[in-house]
């Protein structure tokens, strides 16, 4: 009897807790669906991925014409539609300006920036990031005639050097070159084009990047092994994530990741995006 006793007070301290606990989650889940709503709970209320890219940066972002109207595309844009597929929304996609992505994503204009962007410190401080999806390495175009003129960091110290405004690139030519003088633009083209009217000797960006400007625009070359040694040659990409309620977001996200790197699905995505460009060339 006393043994019976016990028993039974025993499951209802457990009733007791289980009831607690249950009020401990409708309470969050409450908060979560007012104002406070996670952030993929937002998403998938809203029905839609919106993500911001600066489609400057082939094969990862860049625009094609397709029957007449121009379209943006390339190995990100297919990384984000897996990702609206993942969290079963649609996938809207707006291009700005390179420099202007980080700020729209603290300003909830997108909610993801995806532009084959680098997790620096400095980053870091304002915005998430998930883990890698694609570790790539920096190269330096030039005009053909000066090719075979750069074989160290200590040749191209001396040439007047563009990069992309606000890009991991300008602080390694700012920072770990050391120069002051050189140009920072907005958009990629741009770069080509005073490159090709020789207003700067060099540009510094992605190596996949820099071989598909080469074979894009005459009299562009891609210097062949220089190894950018202050720190300039890798560079990651990752997705950048407003800071905030994103736990659940992110670990979504990179459960995505890893499955397209492990299956090697990303890889095809990448070596496709490649393939569009030349295509698009003809
Ligand atoms: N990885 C570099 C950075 O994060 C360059 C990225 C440039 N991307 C682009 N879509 N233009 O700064």
């Amino acid at each position: 009897m006393k043994k019976g006793l016990k028993k039974l007070m025993a499951l209802g301290l457990v009733a007791v807790l289980a009831v607690g606990m249950a009020g401990c989650g409708s309470k969050k889940e409450e908060k979560a669906s007012s104002a406070g709503a996670t952030k993929i709970e937002q998403i998938k209320k809203d029905g839609k991925l919106i993500v911001g890219t600066s489609p400057d940066y082939p094969p990862f972002e860049f625009i094609i014409s397709e029957d007449g109207k121009s379209k943006i595309v390339g190995a990100d844009i297919e990384l984000a539609q897996k990702f609206a597929d993942k969290l079963g929304v649609k996938l809207e996609i707006k291009s700005m300006d390179f420099d202007s992505l980080l700020p729209a994503l603290q300003s909830d204009v997108v909610d993801l920036v995806i532009t084959g962007m680098t997790p620096d410190e400095t980053r870091k401080k304002s915005v998430d990031f998930t883990d890698i999806y694609f570790t790539g390495k920096n190269g330096v175009i030039v005009k053909e005639s000066d090719a075979g003129k750069v074989k160290s960091e200590d040749d191209l110290k001396k040439m007047k050097i563009g990069v992309q405004k606000g890009s991991t690139q300008e602080i390694y030519v700012k920072d770990q070159l050391k120069l002051t003088d050189y140009k920072a633009l907005t958009s990629v083209p741009d770069l080509v084009m005073d490159l090709k009217n020789g207003n700067i000797d060099a540009v510094v960006l992605n190596d996949k990047v820099a071989s598909i400007n080469a074979g894009k625009y005459d009299g562009v070359k891609v210097v062949e092994n220089l190894a950018l040694t202050s720190g300039g040659d890798e560079e990651l990409m990752a997705v950048a994530v407003k800071k905030g309620d994103n736990k659940e977001l992110l670990a979504a996200l990179n459960e995505e990741i890893k499955t397209l790197k492990d299956s090697g699905e990303y890889d095809k995505i990448l070596a496709n995006a490649v393939d569009q460009v030349s295509k698009e060339k003809k």
